[in-house]
């Protein structure tokens, strides 16, 4: 929820080596899709590995608001039983999605073609975010949505009480976009079609078909095609939600650059829309492997060995890789600053209207750090000094963003002099056990 808590400054001193296995949490994107779609079902959808970061937790408040019964048991495991497709009931009050953009918007797609009405509000990144790219789209269903100047939160939608299909052509590499017209095209009659000129992850079409909706993904010139049938009835699933690459990074990078580490990360999701950071990490000389691959839930799943990698070197990551890695832009820049020479990244206009401008926090504090970042609208190229030659020393702001917090708490672990982050509360958004994992694998990150 958007409070204003204190805030909790860590500095991350060099550490190491890291060893041990790291089991990071449930993945933040399926654990949202598994509540959200489970309240859209008919009966009870049992969850278990949900991600029980405050993200995902004020998705859980949202979806009780809506009418869903939202429970936890002892052990863990999540119960959601669904009002239905159609059926969500009218909130009595203010919905709060905290800092969770995700949240915000998957859910204004799954209620606005309801005939009920219902306001939206968050924390004070969430509420600077645009919200105008899935509003846009929703107003095509029938739906209105009146927020602040420039289409930001507190916003009030008023869903379509007789929804039309839509056939829509995503503007922007978004998955959250992409999936609130889904959300939206199942209360729909008829057939929504998305067209989306760039992959970006697909949970929500995996998960609506293992709800037993009618979705067809097809690749085309225009790109991939994607077709809702509308009004189906959602099938209740028992879902285990594998855990989150995009948390998985944070270890995995910090193995990279700390000499001596060998870590194991166990049952991370491995969908081709999420791996791109792998894939990137390997090509500039990391030594990470992946073990066991199987497939659990409908999302490939394998286990990651990451060691510490002396001779990384810099690289072009290719553009069209960037909605496959989009979430992982930050700490890749601290691994570049470990490499031997430019690592540069095109293409990624989208980080600079995340959680914060990820280009923006990023370069402050790596430069604060003795490291020369240059960046322009949609680039960014990160000159590496090579392992054991990067000063540190800085304070970097984490701008309510959990990912750069972790980034810089990261990047302190092989820096000469320690790292400290002004507020590191934000990380409970997504990898609330942070803290105490990276302290088991040998990290030296101390309060203060
Ligand atoms: C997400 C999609 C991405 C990503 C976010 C989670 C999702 O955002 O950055 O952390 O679960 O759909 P965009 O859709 O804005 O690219």
């Amino acid at each position: 929820m958007s409070g204003h808590a204190t805030p909790i400054r860590m500095t991350s001193h060099k550490s190491g080596p890291l060893t041990g296995q790291a089991d990071v949490p449930g993945d933040k994107s399926i654990s949202h899709r598994s509540l959200i779609l489970g309240a859209m079902a008919v009966g009870e959808t049992v969850i278990t590995g949900l991600l029980e970061g405050e993200d995902v937790i004020d998705t859980a408040r949202a979806m009780r608001a809506f009418g869903a019964e939202v429970t936890r048991d002892e052990a863990g495991t999540w119960h959601v039983h669904g009002v239905g497709v159609g059926g969500f009931a009218e909130p009595g009050n203010v919905i709060d999605c905290g800092n969770s953009g995700t949240g915000v918007r998957l859910i204004m797609g799954a209620m606005a073609t309801c005939p009920i009405t219902a306001t939206f509000t968050g924390d004070a990144s969430l509420n600077k975010r645009p919200m105008a790219r899935v509003t846009d789209p929703l107003a095509l269903f029938g739906a209105k949505a009146v927020g602040r100047s420039g289409g930001r939160l507190p916003m009030t939608i008023v869903g379509a009480a007789d929804p039309v299909p839509v056939r829509y052509t995503v503007p922007v590499p978004s998955a959250q976009v992409k999936s609130a017209v889904l959300l939206a095209g199942l209360n729909a009659p008829g057939q929504t079609i998305v067209i989306e000129q760039e992959a970006t992850r697909d949970h929500t079409e995996r998960m609506l078909a293992g709800f037993g909706a009618e979705i067809v993904t097809q690749e085309t010139d225009e790109g991939r095609v994607i077709t809702l049938t509308g009004q189906p009835e959602l099938r209740p699933q028992t879902i285990v939600v594998p855990r989150d690459p995009s948390s998985a990074a944070f270890p995995v990078c910090a193995a990279i650059i700390t000499p001596g580490s060998d870590v194991l990360v166990p049952n991370i999701g491995l969908n081709p829309t999420r791996a791109g950071l792998f894939a990137t990490l390997r090509e500039m000389g990391a030594d990470l492997s992946y073990e066991n691959p199987r497939e659990e839930g409908g999302e490939p799943v394998a286990d990651l060995r990451a060691r510490f990698s002396p001779d990384l070197k810099g690289i072009e990551v290719p553009p069209a890789r960037a909605a496959s890695m989009i979430d992982e832009y930050p700490v890749l820049s601290v691994v570049a600053a470990f490499a031997q020479g430019q690592t540069v990244m095109r293409g990624v206009k989208e980080l600079r209207v995340k959680e914060s401008d990820r280009i923006e926090a990023m370069a402050a504090g790596l430069r604060a750090g003795g490291v020369a970042v240059e960046d322009g609208p949609d680039w960014w190229i990160v000159t590496g000094l090579g392992h054991g030659n990067v000063p540190g020393g800085q304070t970097c702001a984490s701008h309510l963003d959990h990912r750069i917090a972790m980034s810089f708490l990261i990047m302190g672990m092989a820096t000469q002099e320690p790292v400290s982050v002004d507020d590191a509360g934000p990380i409970a958004t997504s990898f609330p056990i942070f803290e105490a994992l990276m302290a088991d694998l040998g990290a030296d990150i101390r309060r203060g």
